[in-house]
């Protein structure tokens, strides 16, 4: 264990990948894949830069603020992090240099990670990841929000501190997905609805809130608890586990923020770890939601509006772009093209998604190096917010769907958000 830390820091000090022997690769290797669970280059990596690197603009309340650099490389990377000082931004959101790092990092959750698994992620980050020298840049936060001190008593307001501890009376399953989901997956840090500190209400089942869908950077991230109609509620663990590991099952499929979710991380999950998250999620009792009576499908009044579709604006527009691929049942071709009718996020009260996905399409989902064959397109350019309107009513109403109509205004708004990021 000794000569082993050495050689770590050994290689750490040289910046070169020094692996004494098997053991150590083993090692780097579980970090490579817990740095996966923990979807790490999501954030830190730009679009079309090296991996790891930073750079990625994210928006808070106050601005944007951009990732760092987490490759070793000496100057402008983490190359001088000890082993403390990585778990300490880790799980307390603070540099080696002192300064609070802003809760973007989803330290909240990384909290909960073990040592063991601390010591492979930084097994693996000194000495698997390529060192790149890109030099941070500084926050577009104007004096004096750019202030971090406020942020240490943020911490003591809002951090739990404290590794994920088991659970009396559940099973190993359980556990394992509670502590993937709570820790590494930092899945609450979207689905989690905020506070007005930009806290996560919640950050275990405990709370009510937690799990019960946030909204960030115009995607609306659904509610993963029981409830019927929003929620997982008619989803079964083999439905939630073939969704993280394809991107789609028989009654959605990923979109948004959720793709690079799929693309980076789930995917790349054991059977194992992807069935126990499944198992854990399918554990949550119902939250959220309007309370109503669960969805049931029903096409015949449907049926008539789309074969007299001249009068209704909704059903113009869907027998001319979008029947094609979801269908006049609205049923689409699950899993390969997203059905509409009963769909979870079609339900939702929070319609910012579905205008989101219509306006501006999707990143492609790729899963085992193949994008998918028919993406969802983009509208933006061809269909005016009304248009957008009308269809996403017609579709929120239809095969008894039951959600509430979608105005102009409401698409007028996701499309001013969204165009500077096009
Ligand atoms: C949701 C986005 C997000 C994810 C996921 C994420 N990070 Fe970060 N991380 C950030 C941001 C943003 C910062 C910089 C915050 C600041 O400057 O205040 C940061 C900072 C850090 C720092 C401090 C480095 C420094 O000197 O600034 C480390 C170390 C780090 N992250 C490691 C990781 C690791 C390891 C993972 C995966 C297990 C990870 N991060 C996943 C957003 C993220
Ligand atoms: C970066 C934000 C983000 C993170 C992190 C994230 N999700 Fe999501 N997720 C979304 C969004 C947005 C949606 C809605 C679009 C969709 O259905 O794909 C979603 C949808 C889902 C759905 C489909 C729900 C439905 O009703 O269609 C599941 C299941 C899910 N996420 C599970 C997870 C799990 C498990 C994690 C953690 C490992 C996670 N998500 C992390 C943003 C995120
Ligand atoms: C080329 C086929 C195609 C066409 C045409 C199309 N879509 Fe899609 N749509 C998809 C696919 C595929 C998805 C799933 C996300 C993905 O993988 O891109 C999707 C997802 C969606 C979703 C999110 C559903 C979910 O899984 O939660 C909505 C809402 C949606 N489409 C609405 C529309 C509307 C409205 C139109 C017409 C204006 C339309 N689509 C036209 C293929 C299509």
């Amino acid at each position: 264990m000794k000569t082993t830390l050495k050689a770590l820091a050994l290689s750490a000090a040289l910046a070169l990948p020094v692996l004494a022997n098997a053991a150590d690769d083993a090692l780097v290797k579980r970090g490579e894949y817990l740095s996966k669970a923990g979807d790490c280059i999501a954030c830190h990596s730009a679009p079309r830069g090296k991996p790891f690197a930073g750079g990625l603009p994210m928006m808070t309340p106050m601005g944007a603020i951009y990732s760092t650099n987490i490759t070793p490389d000496q100057q402008t990377g983490i190359g001088q992090y000890s082993e403390d000082d990585f778990k300490r931004a880790m799980r307390e959101g603070v540099a080696k240099d002192g300064h609070n790092l802003y809760p973007a990092m989803p330290y909240p959750s990384y909290a909960k990670i073990d040592d063991d698994d601390m010591h492979a992620l930084y097994a693996y980050f000194m000495n698997g990841v390529t060192p790149v020298k890109q030099a941070n840049r500084e926050p577009d936060i104007k004096w004096p929000l750019n202030m971090r001190w406020p942020l240490k008593v943020w911490n003591m307001v809002f951090l739990d501190k404290g590794v994920y501890r088991d659970k009396p009376g559940k099973d190993v399953a359980w556990n394992r997905g509670a502590y993937l989901i709570q820790g590494l997956g930092h899945c609450g840090s979207c689905h989690t609805p905020r506070g007005v500190a930009f806290q996560e209400k919640a950050l275990d089942e405990s709370g009510s809130a937690y799990l019960t869908g946030g909204l960030l950077d115009n995607w609306f991230a659904s509610n993963l608890t029981g409830e019927h109609n929003v929620g997982l509620g008619r989803w079964s663990e083999a439905d939630v586990a073939q969704f993280l590991k394809t991107g789609a099952n028989q009654h959605a499929s990923a979109f948004g923020a959720m793709t690079s979710v799929i693309n980076n991380s789930t995917q790349a999950m054991t059977d194992g770890d992807v069935a126990a998250m499944s198992r854990y999620l399918k554990s949550l009792p119902a939250a959220g939601g309007s309370g109503g009576p669960a969805y049931v499908y029903d096409a015949a009044t449907t049926k008539v509006s789309l074969t007299r579709p001249a009068n209704d604006a909704g059903a113009r527009v869907y027998t001319a772009y979008c029947m094609h691929c979801h269908g006049a049942d609205g049923r689409g071709f699950a899993p390969m093209l997203a059905p509409l009718a009963g769909n979870p996020n079609v339900l939702e009260k929070d319609a910012s998604s579905l205008i989101n996905v219509t306006l501006n399409g999707t990143e492609d989902l790729v899963i085992g190096g193949v994008p998918a064959p028919y993406p969802m397109p983009r509208y933006a350019d061809v269909l005016n917010d009304q248009q957008i309107a009308d269809v996403l009513t017609f579709v929120r109403g239809g095969w008894r769907n039951g959600a509430a109509s979608v105005g102009a205004s409401d698409v007028a708004k996701v499309r001013k958000a969204t165009q500077a990021s096009r």
